[in-house]
């Protein structure tokens, strides 16, 4: 494989940059020549699609974003549409496409992988709902900064002796939801994946107060409701002062951690590596600290799980 070419999809993630970088110099450190398509699936039609050099990923690590931008490009689901695609990819002679994204991105990725492109993707995506892969780029980052608004957000809350109900992104997925709740000692947790009678929430805070408690947050995932229907909620069964933060796309922004960046390192430089021994549609990922591949109709063959383990820990630690 002497060209291949990355492209980032969907949803930005902090450690994209890092992963985009490691695509390219572990390309050109076997020397194989890598071009960047801007703005994802829709540079592939607009034929957006750039040389990369060494240089063009300097400085980039550690910076949040993706400086290639994402694009949602529904359009990309029609085959007529996707050809066009792959007729700018095979003009410039490029046989292998690295896409990083998240689960609708990969959709993409495998029927361009059918349709005669060899293509890897790499799990970008806040929310880690994606299979194949213990935790997807950038999901580390958004959960620090969610711990770090629990935490300024239980200060004012203690202050004013308030319930705060704490809104978080994730999609269907209930993980950026629980891990933070578990770090950030919320009193409850709402998933999408289990149903939590309102009633027995209000119970809680009710027995908190009753034990003295100066405050009360709950960490509600997106994919439950919104804050503001949980206050409403809520306030059928108790009668407490309660304020409402919705943390938005903050939680997308960021210099990545440490561990994203590594992780988007490790598994751009090993989606470089499945490329040059001629796999594709396959999506590369982490397990038990292992580098794993996956191929993509696994990958969609079964709903994510959440750690039944880790929810039944959240509740016990917050009594
Ligand atoms: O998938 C990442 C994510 O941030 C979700 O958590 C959220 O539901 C969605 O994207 C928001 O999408 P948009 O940026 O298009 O509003």
């Amino acid at each position: 494989m002497k060209k291949i070419a990355v492209l980032t999809s969907g949803g930005d993630s902090p450690g994209m940059n890092a992963a985009v970088r490691a695509v390219v110099r572990k390309a050109l450190f076997h020397d194989v020549e890598v071009y960047g398509v801007y703005q994802g699936y829709l540079g592939l039609l607009t034929n957006n699609i750039k040389p990369m050099e060494r240089g063009t990923v300097g400085d980039k690590i550690q910076r949040g974003g993706t400086f290639l931008q994402s694009a949602r490009c529904p359009e990309f689901k029609d085959k007529e549409v996707r050809q066009k695609g792959i007729d700018n990819l095979n003009a410039l002679g490029i046989e292998g496409l690295v896409v990083v994204g998240g689960d609708g991105s990969y959709r993409g990725a495998q029927r361009l992988s059918e349709e005669g492109i060899n293509t890897i993707g790499i799990p970008g995506t806040i929310d880690n709902d994606i299979n194949g892969t213990d935790f997807t780029i950038g999901f580390d980052t958004a959960l620090n900064t969610i711990i770090d608004a629990i935490d300024k957000i239980r200060d004012t809350a203690s202050s004013h002796e308030r319930t705060f109900i704490i809104e978080v992104m994730g999609r269907d997925a209930g993980d950026l939801a629980l891990w933070s709740a578990l770090a950030g000692g919320a009193e409850t947790v709402l998933v999408p994946e289990h149903k939590k009678d309102i009633k027995e929430v209000a119970d809680k805070i009710q027995q908190g107060i009753e034990r003295g408690k100066k405050h009360s947050i709950i960490v509600v995932a997106e994919g439950v409701m919104s804050g503001d229907e949980c206050a409403e909620q809520l306030k059928k069964y108790i009668n407490v002062d309660t304020r409402v933060s919705v943390l938005g796309h903050m939680q997308r922004g960021g210099s990545p951690s440490g561990v994203d960046r590594v992780l988007a390192s490790r598994l751009g430089a090993y989606a470089v590596e499945l490329l040059m021994e001629g796999e594709s549609g396959l999506a590369v990922g982490i397990q038990n600290n292992k580098l794993t591949k996956t191929k993509f109709e696994d990958i969609f063959s079964s709903q994510h799980v959440l750690d039944e383990r880790m929810f039944r820990l959240t509740n016990e630690l917050s009594i």
